[in-house]
């Protein structure tokens, strides 16, 4: 955590979040995808993100893996790098809140404690967190980068759901089965709370 000086002062933009939101045609919000390595948060948070493109939405997909080339290219796995790497990212998040887009988060975020800093920083509605359940065997045999069979061996530390434990959420505002279910139906669950929210106006 930097040293935050004394002598910054918040500067009030002319162009607000309402006025954003009022062009935009829609609500900003943080849509928080948590779930193990291989459950599916960045496929569907892309096919979230597509389907909201294609309905003239302001998006934007802040993805684990991505982040990590360059704005968290300094952290790895263990606790505290976590912890950190989540912290910059709900701030980030809570940037783009206000920048009137709606931002689709795909973060392991193991912890509970981080996920809920990262909602408290937003006002009450803007923060939804969705649960990619999905079992760990089903994560483990999709293995798409190969990285479980390197942690079964060993050869990867603090791997989440091997060395490393995932904490559940006992709350989200959506969990989804994204080890049984198709894509399109975890995006239309998604897309339906968007609307129920009354982020988006429908999803048609
Ligand atoms: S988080 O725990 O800090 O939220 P994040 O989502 O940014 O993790 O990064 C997870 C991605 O990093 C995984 O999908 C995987 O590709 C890769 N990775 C590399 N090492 C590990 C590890 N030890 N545990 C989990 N994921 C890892």
């Amino acid at each position: 955590m930097t040293k935050q000086s004394s002598n910054t002062v918040w500067h009030h933009a002319t162009v607000s979040r309402i006025r954003r939101e009022q062009q935009n045609g829609h609500k900003s919000v943080i849509i928080w995808f948590t779930g193990l390595s291989g459950a599916g948060k960045s496929t569907l948070a892309h096919a979230v993100e597509e389907r909201l493109y294609q309905l003239g939405c302001r998006t934007f997909v802040l993805d684990g893996d991505n982040v990590r080339h360059g704005l968290c290219g300094d952290l790895g796995f263990t606790d505290e790098d976590r912890q950190e790497n989540i912290r910059r990212i709900a701030e980030l998040a809570k940037l783009m809140l206000e920048a009137g887009t709606i931002s689709l988060t795909a973060f392991i975020s193991p912890f509970r404690a981080e996920r809920n800093l990262a909602r408290k920083l937003v006002p009450h509605g803007d923060f939804i967190e969705v649960y990619c359940s999905c079992d760990l065997s089903i994560c483990e045999q999709r293995d798409v980068k190969g990285l479980y069979k390197k942690a079964r061996r060993g050869e990867i530390k603090h791997f989440t759901g091997i060395s490393s434990p995932y904490e559940v959420p006992e709350n989200p505002e959506l969990s989804i089965d994204t080890g049984s279910h198709s894509l399109d139906e975890c995006v239309d669950q998604v897309l339906a709370l968007l609307v129920e929210r009354g982020i988006i106006n429908n999803a048609e």
